[in-house]
Parts: C-alpha cells; sequence; structure tokens
C-alpha cells in the first residue's frame, strides 16, 4: 500500500507538470490562459499555484499513462481515468478544464480539481477518493498559507478555488478553501495546528449561509474562535476581492459578526418574528447558547437574544438551561444548581 501512495504521489506530480506544460506553453493552452486572465489571475499565481490545462479529448491522459508505463491497477487508482462502459478500454475524467492541483500536508499533489470554461455542468470535478486523496482531510492552499496563518495567528475561509487564489493575490495570504464540501472535524484540526482565530467568508447566498451554519458546530465543538465575514448580497471573496481590492475585504474583516449574533440573525431571517417564528428561533437558538462557555457572554448573548425577540429573559435563560442539561445527558435535573446563581437543589 505504501508502495501505491508514493506511486499515486509521483504520478500526480507528474501529471501536474504535464497540465501546467499545456496551460502555460501550447496553442492548446490559449482559450485557458485566456479564461484566467479575463478573471484576473496573472501568470505570477498561476505560476505558483501550479494552475493546469486538461485538453479537450478523451484520451489524454490514457496515452499519457501509456507514455510513463503506469500499471493497470495504478492507473485505475489515480482517477485520471474512468472504464468504459460498452469496449474495454478507459477514458479520461478531465477533458477541456482548467486544472487546480490539490496539495496536503505532506506538501506532495494528492488530488485534482478542474473547471470547465463555459457554463457546462459539472462546474467543477474533482479527483474522486484515492489512497492519497480524501476530501475530507484536505484544505486547498494550506500548504502555502500555513506559514501566513501562524505569522497572523488568524486563518480566513473560503468556500471555492477562485475564492482562495484571488485573496492570496491581492496579498491576503492566510487563507484556505474548503471546496464546498461540509468542515469536518479533521478539517479543523488541521486549521486549530495553523492558528487560533478563524474567520468564515462564505458566499452570500442560501447555500453559503447554510455552509457557514453547518460548520460553527465543529469549530465550537474544537475550541477555535470562530467569527463569520458577511458579504454584500450575491458576492463571493473572489468577487468581492477583484472588485474592492484588499482594503475592500479588510474593512468588512473588521465588522465579522460573532457566531451566536450571527446564528440569531440567519433564524430571525428564516423563521420571522411572528410568535411561532419566535418559538421556532428560540428553540434553534438555545442549543447553541448552551455550547457558549464563557457565563458572562452566554449572559449577554441570551440578554441580547430576549430583546431582540422582545420576550422575558429569564424564560430564554430556562430554555437555555434545559438544553444545556440535556445535552450533557442529565435526565433528573432537579438536582443541579441553576444557571442563575440559586444553587439551592429543587425538591418535589
Ligand atoms: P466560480 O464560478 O468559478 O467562481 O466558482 P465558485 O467557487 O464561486 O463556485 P461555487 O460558489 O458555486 O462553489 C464553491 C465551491 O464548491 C467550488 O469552488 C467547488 O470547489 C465546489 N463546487 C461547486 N460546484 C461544484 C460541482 O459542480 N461539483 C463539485 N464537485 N464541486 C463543486
Ligand atoms: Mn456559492
Ligand atoms: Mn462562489
Ligand atoms: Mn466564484
Ligand atoms: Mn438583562
Amino acid at each position: 500500500h505504501m508502495m501505491l501512495r508514493e506511486g499515486l504521489y509521483r504520478l500526480n506530480q507528474q501529471a501536474m507538470l504535464h497540465y501546467t506544460h499545456l496551460l502555460t506553453q501550447t496553442p492548446s493552452g490559449e482559450h485557458a490562459r485566456n479564461y484566467l486572465e479575463q478573471r484576473g489571475i496573472t501568470r505570477d499565481t498561476i505560476k505558483e499555484l501550479n494552475l493546469g490545462y486538461s485538453p479537450n479529448r478523451w484520451d489524454d491522459m490514457v496515452l499519457f499513462l501509456k507514455q510513463h508505463k503506469v500499471t493497470k491497477a495504478m492507473a485505475q487508482a489515480s482517477g485520471f481515468v474512468l472504464s468504459r462502459r460498452e469496449t474495454k478500454g478507459y477514458y479520461d475524467r478531465f477533458r477541456n478544464r482548467i486544472m487546480f492541483p490539490i496539495f496536503d500536508v505532506t506538501r506532495q499533489v494528492a488530488g485534482f480539481g478542474g473547471r470547465v470554461m463555459d457554463d457546462a455542468v459539472p462546474k467543477y470535478l474533482n479527483s474522486p477518493e484515492t489512497p492519497v486523496y480524501s476530501k475530507g482531510r484536505i484544505l486547498y492552499g494550506l500548504h502555502l498559507s500555513k506559514i501566513h496563518c501562524r505569522q497572523e495567528d488568524t486563518v480566513y475561509i473560503v468556500e471555492g478555488y477562485f475564492d482562495f487564489i484571488s485573496l492570496y493575490q491581492c496579498g491576503i495570504k492566510n487563507c484556505v478553501a474548503t471546496l464546498g464540501t461540509a468542515l469536518s472535524d479533521s478539517h479543523v484540526r488541521l486549521l486549530k495546528g495553523a492558528a487560533s482565530r478563524a474567520f468564515l467568508v462564505f458566499d452570500s447566498d442560501m447555500a453559503g449561509i447554510n455552509a457557514a451554519k453547518r460548520s460553527i458546530g465543529t469549530f465550537l465543538k474544537e475550541g477555535l474562535d470562530v467569527r463569520i465575514i458577511i458579504l454584500p448580497q450575491g458576492q463571493d471573496p473572489d468577487s468581492f476581492v477583484q472588485q474592492n481590492g484588499k482594503s475592500g475585504f479588510e474593512a468588512c474583516a473588521k465588522k465579522a459578526m460573532s457566531v451566536i449574533p450571527f446564528l440569531t440573525r440567519a433564524a430571525v431571517d428564516q423563521f420571522g418574528l411572528s410568535v411561532e417564528g419566535k418559538i421556532k428561533i428560540i428553540q434553534e437558538m438555545k442549543e447553541h447558547l448552551a455550547r457558549v462557555d464563557d457565563p458572562a457572554a452566554r449572559s449577554l448573548y441570551i440578554h441580547e437574544l430576549s430583546q431582540t425577540l422582545n420576550i422575558d429573559e429569564t424564560a430564554v435563560l430556562e430554555k437555555v438551561r434545559t438544553a444545556f442539561l440535556e445535552s450533557a445527558g442529565v435526565s433528573d435535573i432537579a438536582y443541579l444548581p441553576r444557571q442563575d446563581g440559586d444553587t439551592a437543589p429543587e425538591t418535589g
């Protein structure tokens, strides 16, 4: 298995050089060069991120694998080719796409992403899970950004390839991209090794807000300080920073929201402020509030939420307390101290 993994890393490295050659040195790469130029990506960035181009053929990698005398087992494990359905043989997975090599913590090429240059679907295609590529364990760009995350003790977490690339290119180098997948525990552990503060900068659309909401629980569980940067409606970090530059982005970062206010706002947007809406908001927020460790912060958040909902604070407090005890797996709550300082055990 070790041999296979080493072989796959070596093959990925060779494929990366093949793709970068096609992008930068050949006539067939012209369309892709224009595409990147039109998206504001410079030659230096292309070089530093080793961007490439997979040609518009069904057998480019099939031939490449043959020329490099790659075994059938290795070829199949690599994810570059797929079996033909009707006849014998293989065809290329990545065709006519901008290629993004994805490096892992060992700083080797673990896999690839590829983007079409028009409106074709799927817009992006990634390597399948292989012995060296597992999407739950890889953050795009970390091989370059880790040193910068350490320097700033801060990491910006974005969703997409171009989000990372545009931030990095404009000088915000302490960032990583999740590539649209849910943030896993091992992602957060990787991030914890790089910085103690994280900013989520997800797209300001429904998908982005939901992805941010899903990620927050993982952060809180792993004890990383996380805040959320809200971009103007319809923007993602790439489009925003291409339009507004580093200073515009930094102005947004200054206004980043803490987790609880962000979740409250999302819940208010989702459920509205009718009586039924408010009940649902409390149902949702009590779980989050119960996970806030710092009692002063928790008390302030509870105060703020009750003001937002225009409801008695003690009612919210009671809900949070029950949620806390339920999550702690305590069945008989009568014998536990009350959160508001009334430590006398209740009887009855
Ligand atoms: P651009 O249109 O190139 O700016 O892409 P984007 O990054 O803004 O795309 P989007 O916000 O739709 O998605 C964010 C990230 O999710 C992408 O960068 C990809 O990593 C991933 N993603 C998006 N669409 C697809 C898809 O069709 N298939 C796969 N596997 N991943 C996708
Ligand atoms: Mn999006
Ligand atoms: Mn996007
Ligand atoms: Mn985008
Ligand atoms: Mn109060």
